[in-house]
């Protein structure tokens, strides 16, 4: 397979992400201990540790029920202020569905957000998959293809508000009659408006993330499976002569020796709440395996796969700094500008990240941009001062709840 990267994904450095994690639980479905917290305290103190670590966008997730852990949720609009009043430099990326929230509401939202953090509001729309949401709301639950058919429309009638006087558009879904947002969202060099990411797997979601997205994320995947991915998304944007850019989520497990890093994994899938893993993959048939084609996310995963419910280890983050760095650079040449992490212990292990992988991956992206007849442009590196060890660990302490012992809530709902 060939896939024709721009050289500006050789020139620009990678970009990285964490996911927010504003559910309960953490990011595995499993007892194992996780040093992470779902509440405000500990998100605030996360992002800041994020943000002085070289992180420069947070994801927060959209979930309004409980499912296979995430017994309980914050809302991804609201939580997302916050963090946006917690930080300085971050820029958060909000989730929002489809059939949830009209295109002009959340225009209107997302102005406000850009305005009171300074230009560093955006979203991400993601098209669902979680059938009893929207049937327990009394919402239409869409059939696959159709959800990213309203997706589409969705996403042009928000970038219209966002920027046009008088926008005007005549949908299936959503009918917009000449209509004027004020003020518009804040002038930031280089961004014509609030980034738009896009959630997504099967074929239907590339194709409309081709069409509309300015950035493309998909769950986990190894290299191949990322590789037509990208294909896919980029065939859909060239019918309309679009470049959008290209975000993969991966689990990170860094540590000292490969064997070490391998033998948390073992733990984490051996502590997974074995009911609740086989009652998400029940639940995720919604998604890619309910099409034509049965491509999408979750339709090849194992149980230990959805161990992680974005599939992040499919990624293959796991190993010494040295190793993620070459495998984190490996996805670089296929097409990945951003990369989205998620950890077992996350204010810890952003600021290693920060301290032990970044630096290595900035230097062979110096190597991956010459070998591709180019430079790497350092200038566009966030200047950051770092988080030490002791210092994550403090913020961590502080943030956490006092007794980490007491069964929590997830474990009870799971049992
Ligand atoms: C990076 C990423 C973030 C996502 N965040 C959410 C979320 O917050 N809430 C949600 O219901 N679905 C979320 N999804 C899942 C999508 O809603 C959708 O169900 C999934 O991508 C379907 O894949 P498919 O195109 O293979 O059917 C996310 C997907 C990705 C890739």
């Amino acid at each position: 397979m060939t896939t024709t990267v721009p050289a500006s994904t050789f020139e620009t450095p990678l970009k990285f992400a964490y996911w927010v994690p504003n559910v309960s639980g953490g990011l595995v479905v499993s007892t194992i201990e996780q040093r992470t917290d779902w509440q405000l305290p500990y998100n605030s103190a996360l992002a800041k540790t994020a943000e002085d670590s070289g992180f420069e966008y947070a994801l927060t997730q959209t979930r309004y029920a409980a499912s296979y852990g995430a017994a309980q949720q914050h809302e991804a609009s609201a939580f997302s202020l916050a963090l946006l009043g917690a930080t300085e430099r971050l820029r958060v990326i909000a989730a929002f569905h489809p059939g949830m929230w009209h295109p002009g509401v959340l225009a209107k939202w997302l102005i406000t957000a850009d305005h009171l953090s300074n230009g560093r509001a955006a979203v991400n729309i993601v098209s669902g998959w979680l059938k009893d949401e929207f049937t327990g709301f009394g919402l239409p639950w869409l059939d696959h293809d159709e959800r990213y058919v309203r997706t589409e429309e969705f996403i042009s009638a928000l970038r219209g508000l966002l920027t046009e006087e008088g926008y005007s558009q005549d949908g299936k879904y959503y009918s917009i009659d000449d209509f004027n947002l004020s003020p518009k969202p804040v002038d930031v060099p280089g961004r014509p408006h609030p980034e738009i990411f896009f959630g997504g797997n099967s074929t239907a979601a590339q194709k409309a993330a081709g069409h509309v997205a300015d950035w493309y994320f998909s769950n986990g995947r190894d290299l191949e499976g990322y590789q037509g991915n990208v294909e896919g998304v980029l065939a859909s944007a060239a019918e309309v002569g679009r470049s959008p850019r290209f975000g993969l989520n991966g689990f990170v497990i860094a540590r000292d020796s490969r064997k070490e890093a391998e033998e948390t994994l073992r733990e984490i899938v051996a502590k997974a709440h074995r009911p609740a893993v086989e009652g998400f993959a029940q639940s995720v048939k919604e998604a890619g395996q309910s099409t034509a084609d049965g491509k999408g996310m979750w339709s090849d995963s194992s149980f230990e796969d959805l161990v992680q419910y974005n599939d992040g280890f499919k990624t293959r983050l796991i190993g010494t700094p040295e190793e993620i760095a070459e495998r984190i650079v490996a996805y670089k040449e296929i097409g990945v500008n951003l990369l989205l992490t998620c950890y077992l212990h996350f204010t810890e292990e952003v600021a290693a990240f920060g301290r032990d992988v970044m630096p290595i991956v900035r230097e062979l992206e110096k190597d991956l941009a010459r070998k591709h007849g180019t430079e790497l442009d350092a200038s566009q590196i966030p200047d950051v001062p770092g988080v030490s060890a002791e210092a994550a660990t403090a913020a961590a302490d502080a943030t956490l709840p006092s007794d980490p012992s007491a069964p929590s809530t997830d474990e009870e709902q799971a049992a």
